[in-house]
């Protein structure tokens, strides 16, 4: 069996592998010191184990203290068959480990915890076990972390014999591994890409204007209907903006019919959310709404509404829309599994003001709002201190950001004739749509999960960046990995005790594993995996799972998950060095929403990370201030039918 350490500069080492059917309890300790080696293997009860481990501690304390460097392994195996590995080091600070002739510093007395399986690795979440040294306890002994997250690992760390279920799962797994390199050759490509995207139409990163020029700074007041259409809800609410950075918000939500999603015309879907918006009045303004509504309803009446009885109202449409004005664009593409041909060229404000218009509400649509940029509008409205907010970004179904970016800089408008732009700030906040980033795979990374999904989606060779990175798609990566694994006559995953799938689990449903299950299985860290388990019956209907399939399963869902999340730094950090915010800034806000960064354990860690090893950043990371701007979509919508209804009113005096 081959060790290695995931310090990178710590050099591979040597671990004995004793056979699997030891008795009870068996320790085994190797030392990797050159020249001190020695080895001995205390078998019997588990206080023998014990025994040895504190002779070795012992022993390897006297060589740190001499200024040798130790490694030192171990392998204990439980009554169960279980085994359990540990790796430790020892010695002073800078001190040299060394097996195979170079030698590389490896950090100070730092545990280093690993491997199963060849060339493999994998280590507790640091959180779970206490500091170093060869008792280190672990609440998880076998969280399953991934070979690139040992840099993050450096306290204790164990391991434990692969299955070939595991084995199999670890070099899939490693298959979503996201190298410092290609994520610098992303932000370089990304970085060209949003400067063609600024200067034509057509590009693969649309780099949409919006027609926003300022951001809030908390002091907007009045009341305002928002409703947003994301990738999985319709939300409709009322927002009271108070002036001093807070607000109250009344909602509804929905869950979209997935017919409505591919509904054959455009008619059914607004007339459905404009149905949902009548609703919400009567429920929630029914004041209101018996004194316009039903008055009018009742005495059948035709008149128009005064201006003062009219809400405004903000439209969020989370999919990638040509605006022209602040209430105007029309539908390019649509994305995250809706499909409705008829829809796409057309005015969105008009298709929801002609449906609202049909019910007679009194309602305008007086602003088209993308969730970006209302999470960006959000976010600074509530943000602390006077730092404006650079970059709203979603994480959730979908992925996409908009920033706001130099005004003479986009140059595909004619800024200096057009009048409907305010050149005071020389900005305007543009809507990247990143989720179609790189959709040739100039850079992307591309498994055969990838493929297929892709080939299997609605918009084959669209939205290419959205696909590995957000929440529609995770799962059914995933799903994707772990079908072919049960089918590999090597690996058995779930197989092992006879076939654990019922033909009913929606393991065998395109698109049948939620993303959920992948947050779920990441912050289970339980020694036994009895969350994961737990999820693999809720989610694919198969009891009786083994340790072993459960952290197979873990190790490929860490692995797509955190993938995700360095792809997701990539964008953020092709952002920071285009608007040098991050040299100009002593702190850069960015406001973030969506069911990953909110609910993923780690996604913004891994995110962060990632953006540490970008030229051009590296430790300035630590300036970024990364919120989340909870009701982003729904208080943004608010803020930019206020400045829409400032502009309104002007234009009717
Ligand atoms: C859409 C974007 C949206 C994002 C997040 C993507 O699929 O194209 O417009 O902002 O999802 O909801």
């Amino acid at each position: 069996m081959t060790a290695k350490f995931s310090e990178s500069d710590c050099q591979p080492v040597s671990l004995s592998s004793a056979s699997e059917d030891d008795a009870t309890w068996t320790h085994l300790v190797q030392s990797s010191v050159p020249g001190l080696g020695f080895l001995f293997e205390v078998t019997g009860k588990p206080w023998t184990a014990w025994v040895g481990v504190l002779g070795l501690v012992f022993a390897a304390t006297i060589a740190g203290l001499l200024g040798f460097g130790g490694g030192m392994h171990h392998k204990y195996e439980n009554e169960n068959g279980n085994y359990n590995y540990y790796a430790d080091f020892l010695g002073r600070s800078g001190t040299t480990a060394s097996t195979s002739g170079s030698s590389n510093n490896c950090p100070s007395s730092a545990a280093a915890t690993e491997i199963i399986a060849p060339d493999t690795f994998y280590s507790h979440s640091p959180s779970a076990c206490t500091s170093s040294s060869l008792t280190s306890t672990c609440a998880n002994p076998l969280n399953i972390l991934s070979a690139s997250s040992l840099s993050s690992s450096p306290a204790g760390m164990i391991m434990a014999a692969p299955s070939p279920s595991l084995d199999a799962a670890l070099r899939v797994a490693r298959e979503f591994d996201l190298p410092s390199d290609q994520a610098q050759r992303g932000v370089d490509e990304f970085l060209s890409q949003m400067a063609e995207g600024l200067a034509k139409n057509g590009t693969t990163l649309s780099q949409i204007p919006t027609y926003v020029t300022s951001v809030p700074n908390g002091t907007e007041k009045g009341l305002y209907l928002a409703v947003d259409l994301g990738g999985t809800n319709f939300r409709v609410c009322s927002i009271n903006l108070k002036g001093d950075s807070t607000f109250d918000l009344t909602q509804n939500k929905v869950a979209i019919p997935r017919d409505m999603m591919v509904a054959p015309s455009y008619k059914q879907l607004f007339k459905f959310l404009a149905t949902q918006i009548e609703a919400f009045l009567e429920e929630h303004h029914n004041e209101h709404f018996e004194a316009t509504v039903r008055r009018r309803r009742l005495t059948g009446t035709t008149d128009q509404y005064r201006r003062e009885e009219i809400f405004d109202l903000g439209f969020t449409f989370s999919f990638p829309v040509h605006q022209t004005s602040i209430n105007r664009g029309t539908l390019i593409r649509w994305t995250k599994g809706f499909d409705i041909p008829d829809a796409v060229g057309k005015d969105v404000c008009l298709m929801l003001q002609d449906a609202i218009n049909e019910l007679h509400l009194p309602v305008r649509v007086a602003a088209l709002v993308n969730d970006t940029v209302g999470t960006l509008m959000a976010r600074s409205y509530t943000s602390p201190g006077k730092t404006e907010t650079l970059l709203g970004a979603i994480f959730g179904t979908g992925t996409n950001g908009a920033y706001v970016e130099k005004l003479d800089k986009v140059t595909k408008l004619d800024v200096k004739n057009d009048r409907t732009i305010d050149h005071t700030k020389n900005q305007m906040v543009i809507n990247t749509e990143w989720g179609s980033f790189d959709n040739h795979l100039s850079v992307l990374p591309n498994t055969i999960y990838d493929q297929q999904l892709d080939a299997e989606s609605v918009n084959p060779g669209i939205q290419m960046f959205e696909k590995r990175v957000s929440g529609m798609f995770l799962g059914e990566i995933l799903r994707r990995a772990v079908l072919a694994l049960t089918k590999d006559s090597e690996a058995k995953l779930l197989q092992t005790e006879g076939n654990l799938i019922p033909s009913d689990s929606p393991l065998y449903e395109i698109w049948g594993i939620d993303t959920s299950f992948l947050s779920i299985i990441e912050a289970d860290t339980t020694s036994d995996l009895t969350a994961t388990k737990a999820a693999l019956f809720e989610h694919f209907k198969v009891s009786n799972a083994t340790t072993d399939d459960a952290q197979a399963i873990k190790a490929i869902g860490h692995a797509i998950a955190k993938r995700a999340a360095r792809l997701s730094g990539i964008a953020l950090a092709a952002i920071l060095l285009d608007t040098k915010r991050i040299d100009t800034d002593e702190t850069v806000d960015i406001g973030v929403d969506g069911s990953l960064v909110e609910f993923y354990p780690k996604f913004v860690d891994y995110m962060r990370e990632a953006m540490r090893e970008i030229k051009g950043i590296g430790e300035k990371e630590s300036k970024v201030r990364i919120g989340i701007a909870k009701d982003g979509s729904g208080v943004g919508a608010a803020l930019i039918a206020l400045v829409a209804h400032k502009e309104y009113a002007i234009g009717q005096r």
